[in-house]
């Protein structure tokens, strides 16, 4: 049954709503069954609205009854609304009471109230929470909340909503009851319950003002030896905002609830944070470096949520990336402020670009594309997309680029100062940061610098150079130019910091700068020059652009080997990299033509053997470009081919530095205890990098002692990280030990459904030979840890097929998209958000070269063909179809 309205919904719609909601009183009846809510609510008209009926969203609920001021009342029911006209009029508050009821066990979606491994839990961004009970179910309505929760005691100890405890007890009945009342209003999508048999870790501390706060982490049972992490992820968090923007918590209690079944990576609920485990629990023995990141990462986001999202949130969905553009931004400011090092810093950096131009810029140049603050949406679900956090938080660094990071600091305070407590928009952010830097190129250019919001795609910077001998002068012209995207056929020229510097010949610094490009085309002049200086052009990844310049491969030798931004250096040695993957797709010889020359391989041989650079340093520049980021580099892609030389480019690195890979293996070993800083984590990966191109290596040789080494790591490493590495090298290598390996590892972590999850995804990314990786995929499908409605064990082994396996995945006989065709229907029925998300797999398909365009084409339209799909799915594989 499907029920809900399936209409595009215009951002230039917008109107406040008719009545506002200042009070909720919420009373739950948990039962996974039936649970019974009751709904009462203070409600007033907007005066500022000419009087109408007032609309309350539900959806899936049992109405039971509803009172107005303590009375029945007539009302009717209109595409999922409950609508009543006879309310009092004037503008004195009154009192409208609702009771319903829903079935948290049958909520596959994860969405409103559902019930994961015997305890109930809510999601109610961006609409779940009319799932729960009518509502003006919009972020603009904010409400102060007060809700009381009953169940029975031991199935359900533990009873938790936003905000403080006021009171706890037993009921007649025996069952017992908690009352929570949030301090703060609140829109209804920031609203939290959760129940059931949790232990937590608590942790006190004292604010710079001397205020005291609980923190909590709350996990199952056996999880407690798992949040050390997260924790102290959370007191950084905390201690972080209070140093770098002066927001303070403003809670006495804040706590973190993980559950296994969630549809994304956490929820920022006013004070009850609820995650996705992948982002909380961690122990060396389960968690890899990354995982831990990613936790630091994700705690802080959700905790800078309490100020830029919870205290000013969204006036409408519209402006998603007024909260998460900016969260994700200082997010990404913290992690690079813990990492301790310049070095780190721009290993940071350079992994959050890697992110955007691997996920965002195809989104950007394919059907979904929208702008960072997009007009229309049928299904919102689908716009929680990487243009709105990546591509958003570029937007934002921008601006703390323009203004100077004090200059946004003022900024971000302005923005608090006027807004703390209100649901607003976009450009009042803009402004915002705007008017606390008047004299600022971003104040002067701020109606221009805003096309960022509203022009999707992404904008190519051309670069031109000349250099006269004669005369000493050098010229540099950047040119923009952005292609057309659904709904926008014409562009207009964006606002673009283009960070600069000229080398000499042996790569020294000659000058270097911050250029704001705001014209189509604009020349800059260095006069003053005996030869020609080699540019480095977009320093730090100064703007979300595509730059093109015709490097040669001099000057990408002398950037890999002297350039003082970090970022250009690792970018040079890409650019190598890239120019000769594609000279190998495009050009019509096999693999035997695929030969990588020495000048390339000196290069990377001595980034490895470099005195001075890290060890992460090192791992990113000699990882080759994603197969993804090869593609898009291409009109046309044929990705088993890519796949194919991508692969021969990495056994060259294999075979050409195998003494080399040896030496940086033994090299970085990391002794002692362990701990997931940047240097220790830097060097575990190298030297997994090290042991992954020794076991490809080993293939051709026909070496085994590599591979024995690889299994002997695998069997007594002390971490995850450095077990994985070498089970991932073993298995991407084909190596005849691989096999036993698995079993292994899966007997070891039978128990441990997070490290289950990286041992299916394995199998399923791994790279194909002969076709062999469809097969094991349906056969990982009928393992009995196997479980398509967990979103984590679904993605772990369905995505990692379709969405970040593309060798195995474009298969000619078009077996890979009849699958995910079949997935994506069976999951529609399951959770709609997690089909959506795996139906955008073949976005790109209108590049694909035949016989994969037409087969990927007629399995979209199969999925478009069947009745009653959600809006989310439908929504995907319509725009996928357009023209
Ligand atoms: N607001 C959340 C964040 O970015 C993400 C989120 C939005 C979400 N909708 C969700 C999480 C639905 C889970 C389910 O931090
Ligand atoms: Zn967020």
């Amino acid at each position: 049954m499907r029920e809900g309205q399936s209409k595009v919904i215009y951002r230039s719609d917008y109107q406040p709503p008719a009545f506002w909601i200042d009070a909720v009183e919420l009373v739950f009846d948990l039962d996974p069954a039936k649970t019974r809510v009751l709904n009462r609510m203070r409600i007033r008209r907007n005066p500022d609205v000419p009087p109408q009926a007032l609309r309350l969203d539900g959806e899936e609920l049992n109405l039971s009854r509803v009172l107005v001021a303590g009375q029945g009342t007539s009302f009717k029911m209109e595409d999922n609304q409950l609508v009543l006209e006879n309310l009092p009029e004037g503008n004195e508050p009154f009192e409208l009471e609702i009771f319903t009821t829903c079935y948290p066990a049958k909520n596959t979606k994860l969405m409103g109230l559902y019930v994961s491994n015997d305890s109930f839990f809510t999601q109610c961004e961006a609409e779940g929470f009319r799932r729960i009970t009518y509502f003006l179910d919009r972020p603009d309505v904010m409400a102060s909340y007060t809700v009381t929760l009953r169940a029975d005691p031991k199935r359900y100890p533990v009873l938790l909503s936003n905000g403080n405890l006021v009171e706890q007890g037993t009921l007649d009945d025996g069952r017992h009851f908690a009352r929570w009342v949030d301090p703060f209003r609140k829109p209804s999508y920031l609203f939290a319950l959760v129940a059931g048999q949790l232990v937590c870790r608590e942790q006190r501390i004292t604010a710079r003002n001397g205020k005291e706060h609980l923190l909590q982490v709350y996990v199952r049972a056996g999880d407690l030896d798992k949040t050390e992490h997260a924790m102290n992820s959370l007191m950084a968090s905390v201690a972080w905002d209070e140093a770098r923007f002066n927001l303070p918590l403003d809670l006495e209690r804040f706590m973190i609830v993980a559950t296994s079944d969630f549809n994304m990576g956490a929820m920022e609920n006013k004070g009850l944070n609820i995650f996705n485990t992948k982002y909380v629990l961690a122990n060396q023995a389960t968690a890899t470096d990354t995982d831990y990141a990613n936790i630091e990462s994700v705690v802080g986001h959700e905790y800078f949520h309490n100020w830029t999202g919870n205290r000013i949130t969204c006036r409408d969905w519209f402006q998603l990336s007024l909260k998460e553009g900016l969260t994700v931004f200082r997010d990404q400011e913290f992690s690079q402020d813990l990492s301790g090092s310049p070095s780190a810093r721009a290993v940071k950096r350079i992994e959050d670009v890697r992110v955007l131009r691997t996920a965002q810029f195809p989104e950007d140049a394919g059907p979904m594309a929208h702008p960072v603050r997009p007009d229309q949406y049928l299904e919102i679900n689908n716009f929680y997309t990487v243009t709105i956090y990546e591509k958003g938080a570029e937007v934002v660094r921008m601006m703390q680029t323009l203004v100077g990071r004090e200059g946004f600091t003022k900024g971000v305070s302005l923005y608090f100062q006027r807004f703390d407590g209100q649901a607003v928009t976009c450009d009042d952010f803009a402004q915002a940061i705007a008017d606390a830097n008047p004299e600022s190129q971003l104040a002067q250019k701020l109606d221009q610098f805003k096309r960022w919001y509203s022009q999707s795609g992404t904008p190519r910077v051309k670069v031109t150079t000349e250099f006269d001998a004669g005369t000493g002068m050098y010229k540099v012209t950047l040119a923009q130019s952005c292609a057309a995207t659904p709904g926008q056929p014409d562009k207009l020229p964006f606002v673009i910091p283009v960070g600069l510097g000229l080398l000499d010949a042996e790569g020294r610094e000659l000058t270097g700068g911050m250029h704001v490009l705001t014209q189509a085309s604009e020349t800059l002049t260095f006069p003053g020059y005996t030869s020609e200086p080699v540019p480095s052009l977009l320093r730090g990844f100064s703007a979300p652009v595509i730059l093109e310049y015709d490097y040669s491969d001099r000057q990408l030798l002398t950037l890999l080997a002297h350039d003082t931004d970090p970022f250009n250096r690792w970018e040079a040695g890409q650019r190598l990299a890239t120019s000769r993957a594609l000279a190998f797709v495009r050009g019509d010889g096999g693999k035997d033509s695929w030969r990588l020359d020495e000048a390339y391989l000196d290069a990377m041989r001595s980034v490895l053997r470099h005195p001075d650079l890290d060890a992460a340093f090192k791992e990113l520049v000699l990882t080759l470009p994603a197969e993804t980021y090869i593609a898009e580099q291409l009109d046309v892609v044929d990705p088993q081919r890519i796949h194919a030389v991508r692969e021969a480019m990495r056994e060259q690195l294999a075979t050409a530095l195998h003494a080399d890979w040896e030496r940086v293996f033994e090299g970085n070993q990391v002794l002692g205890a362990y701990s997931p800083d940047p240097v220790s984590s830097g060097r575990r990966a190298l030297a997994g990098l090290a042991l992954a191109h020794l076991c490809i290596a080993a293939r051709s040789s026909g070496d085994t002692v590599w591979p024995g080494r690889a299994y002997q790591r695998f069997k007594d490493a002390s971490n995850m990280t450095d077990r994985f590495n070498a089970l991932a090298a073993l298995v991407t290598a084909g190596s005849d030990l691989a096999p036993q390996a698995l079993q292994r590892f899966h007997a070891m972590f039978k128990d441990e459904p997070l490290v289950l999850d990286k041992w299916f995804a394995l199998q399923a990314g791994a790279p194909d030979r002969g076709g062999n990786i469809l097969p094991i995929v349906k056969q990982l499908m009928t393992h009995a840890d196997f479980n398509i409605r967990n979103p984590n064990r679904a993605r772990s082994v369905i995505f990692s097929y379709c969405s970040a396996n593309p060798g195995g995945f474009h298969r000619a006989d078009a077996a890979g998209y009849v699958y995910w065709s079949d997935r994506v229907i069976e999951l529609d029925a399951i959770n709609p958000q997690v089909a959506a998300r795996l139906a955008r797999a073949l976005d790109r398909w209108k590049k694909l070269a035949e016989p994969q365009r037409s087969a990927a084409r007629e399995a979209i339209a199969r999925v478009a063909a069947k009745p009653d799909l959600s809006n989310d799915v439908r929504e995907v594989v319509t725009r996928a179809l357009a023209d």
